[in-house]
């Protein structure tokens, strides 16, 4: 997680954004979802995911909050198409990720992904409801059909499931003010991180100097 990765999480200029509630005095900050997507790596289990937050003084609801933006989330077939074709190497539809709902996956390659290596396909991470910022991501995780593994990963560790499960049976409300409040710890790390490195102009590339 840069300084860079956390300024474009802030950014708004380019691609589509969304407005959420946060503890700032502005109220609102914008989301860019591929940045968020990159912290940290879809592939990560929850050892590793919980590290890499943990490393940036992140905790283990942080995770579970932050990864709640998966809720406006979009991605491409590429990105994840391992998990329904060739999960150990072997290759083929039979060679997809236990830890996906096979049903789903077989509806993902049916539908969507047909083809493994499709950059331009948009598929959903919060199917029927990618627009709207709710718990609905959550409901799909416990019913494993997130679509990275780092979506999967949430709903084996206990702690995460029981933080995933007070969101999906709490009032609406509950998502946002944790999510909120998550989103604020990670402004600070941009603030402490930003002023060691270098704040870029453009969100997605390194300043001429
Ligand atoms: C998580 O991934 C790391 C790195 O690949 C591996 O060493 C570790 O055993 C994995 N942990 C679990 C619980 O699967
Ligand atoms: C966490 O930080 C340690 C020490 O800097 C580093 O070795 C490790 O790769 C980091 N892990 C992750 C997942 O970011
Ligand atoms: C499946 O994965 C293996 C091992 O990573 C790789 O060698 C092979 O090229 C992959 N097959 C396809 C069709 O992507
Ligand atoms: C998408 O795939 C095509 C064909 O493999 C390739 O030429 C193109 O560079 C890829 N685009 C991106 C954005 O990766």
């Amino acid at each position: 997680m840069t300084a860079c990765l956390l300024n474009v999480l802030f950014c708004s200029e380019g691609g589509p954004s969304w407005s959420v509630p946060t503890g700032r005095r502005d109220g609102t900050v914008s989301i860019k979802q591929e940045a968020l997507d990159q912290i940290p790596a879809p592939t990560m289990n929850f050892t590793e995911l919980l590290q890499s937050f943990q490393n940036k003084s992140l905790n283990l609801a942080d995770l579970v909050w932050l990864s709640g933006a998966h809720t406006i989330g979009i991605a491409h077939c590429n990105s994840f198409s391992e998990r329904l074709y060739n999960f150990t190497g072997r290759g083929g539809p039979g060679d997809a990720d236990p830890s996906l709902d096979p049903a789903y996956a077989a509806n993902l390659r049916r539908t969507k992904c047909p083809t493994p290596t499709d950059n331009t396909t948009i598929v959903e991470m919060d199917p029927g409801s990618f627009r709207t910022f709710d718990a609905s991501y959550y409901r799909g995780v416990l019913k494993r059909r997130g679509l990275f593994q780092s979506d999967a990963a949430l709903i084996t560790d206990a702690a995460a499931r029981a933080d995933i499960l007070s969101v999906v049976n709490g009032p609406p409300e509950f998502f946002f003010q944790v999510f909120a409040g998550s989103m604020v710890k990670l402004g600070a790390i941009e603030v402490k991180t930003g002023s060691e490195g270098e704040i870029r102009k453009h969100c997605a590339v390194v300043n001429k100097h």
